[in-house]
């Protein structure tokens, strides 16, 4: 490893999904090229590399339809592994959309008894998220969705999906479980036109919710940006609306099928730009503090091998790029470029405390005199400070 590429402990609160690298790379047109991960094996992989935690569906642990006992049995094991290894456990989600009984949803599945199906299965699995001590939640509906517009009544399947959320919500509370509950928007795959495709949508639904303060969202990289948008600003905006609750690192390459790249491997400017919000977007300070999440694939060409590499890649990326935001931060020259396009100025009420509406209509120099010429003619000075970015992505300064 070069001298100069930091490495990641437990500090960082790097965590992966038990599905990221145990991922057989079993495709639409191909069959698995690795075999199984244990379970046990990933936790002791990813303790070694300085990862934080793990995290897991229900079925990545417990193999669908196990009897009890051996139910117990897995989860006997891991939780050996975790206390070997101290790793954490600070999110849990459950698989809806495996099995073929949810080939058309869980929550809004038109059948009425595979919704009820899918609710006990949550249910079952908040118990053990809460004996881990998780207190994140996530729900990721890939199935809740249509290919055919006449198959499926949005309205009545928003009711269903908000339905589900309040009822477990208040299962959470009556339990006294310290969990909250994280969206995750994606436009589509593995339906056609999946429900709450976007940060915006999920945002909108929240409100809808009656434990809407326990709701937030897990915003994933390449989701927001398959539907072409800019995940800074998404990310931005969740976090003006304090429903930033996690968050699924990756990398994407355009609008396409979702290619769950290693964090960096896709639009490596707009990472840039994200770590930064992340952590300096609270006036120098982190403006998110819960575990740096990542949500990939290990590509499908990679044994074991690159399977561990592609784990450390996205950890090394990440805190590569950390560095090098606090640098961009810090060079006098950016700040100097900061000033003069105004970036600050934003941040000022447009109107001065107390002033009123009838004060702005009296105020000669807001309009009458206002030199529009002189403000239209004025450059911006974005691109200046644009390049001083990719220039110290670049290692460049
Ligand atoms: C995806 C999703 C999933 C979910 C995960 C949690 O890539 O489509 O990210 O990986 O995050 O299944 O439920
Ligand atoms: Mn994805
Ligand atoms: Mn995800």
């Amino acid at each position: 490893m070069a001298a100069s590429v930091p490495s990641p402990s437990p500090a960082d609160k790097f965590t992966f999904g038990l599905w990221t690298v145990g991922w057989q790379a079993r495709d639409p047109f191909g069959d698995a090229t690795r075999p199984a991960l244990d379970p046990v094996d990933a936790v002791h992989g990813l303790a070694e590399r300085g990862a934080y935690g793990v995290t897991f569906h229900d079925d990545d642990l417990i193999p669908f339809g196990s009897d009890e006992a051996a139910r117990e049995q897995h989860i006997a094991r891991f939780r050996k592994a975790l206390d070997e290894t101290g790793l954490r456990v600070p999110m849990v989600t459950t698989n809806l959309f495996t099995h073929p009984v949810f080939k058309d949803g869980a929550f809004t599945a038109n059948d009425r008894g595979v919704r009820r199906f899918a609710l006990r299965k949550v249910m079952r699995n908040l118990d053990l998220a809460a004996e881990l001590g998780a207190h994140t939640y996530v729900f990721w509906g890939g199935r809740e969705g249509a290919e055919s517009d006449a198959a499926k009544d949005v309205r009545a399947a928003l009711d269903r999906y908000r339905e589900g959320l309040d009822l477990l919500a208040s299962y959470v509370q009556d339990r006294g479980y310290d969990i909250r509950f994280a969206i995750e928007p994606k436009p589509n795959e593995p339906r056609g036109d999946i429900l709450l495709p976007t940060i915006g949508h999920a945002l909108a639904f929240i409100n809808t919710l009656d434990h809407a303060d326990m709701v937030g969202l897990n915003p994933e990289v390449g989701h927001e940006q398959m539907a072409g948008l800019n995940f800074v600003h998404g990310i931005a905006q969740a976090l003006w609306h304090g429903k930033l609750f996690h968050i699924d690192l990756n990398g994407q390459r355009g609008a396409k099928f979702d290619q769950d790249l290693v964090f960096g491997h896709g639009d490596l400017l707009n990472a840039f730009f994200l770590v930064d919000l992340l952590e300096n977007g609270a006036g120098g300070v982190p403006a998110y503090e819960g575990p740096r999440h990542f949500d990939y694939k290990p590509a499908r060409t990679e044994d074991f091998t690159g399977v561990w590499e592609s784990a450390s890649a996205n950890m090394r990326t990440y805190l590569l790029l950390k560095e090098r935001a606090a640098a961009f931060r810090a060079d006098p020259e950016v700040v100097e470029a900061l000033a003069a396009a105004r970036v600050g100025e934003l941040a000022q009420t447009t109107l001065a405390s107390g002033e009123s509406y009838a004060d702005l209509l009296a105020d000669r120099s807001a309009f009458e005199e206002f030199d529009v010429d002189a403000a239209a003619e004025r450059g911006a000075g974005f691109v200046r400070l644009n390049q001083l970015a990719v220039e110290h992505l670049l290692g460049a300064r």
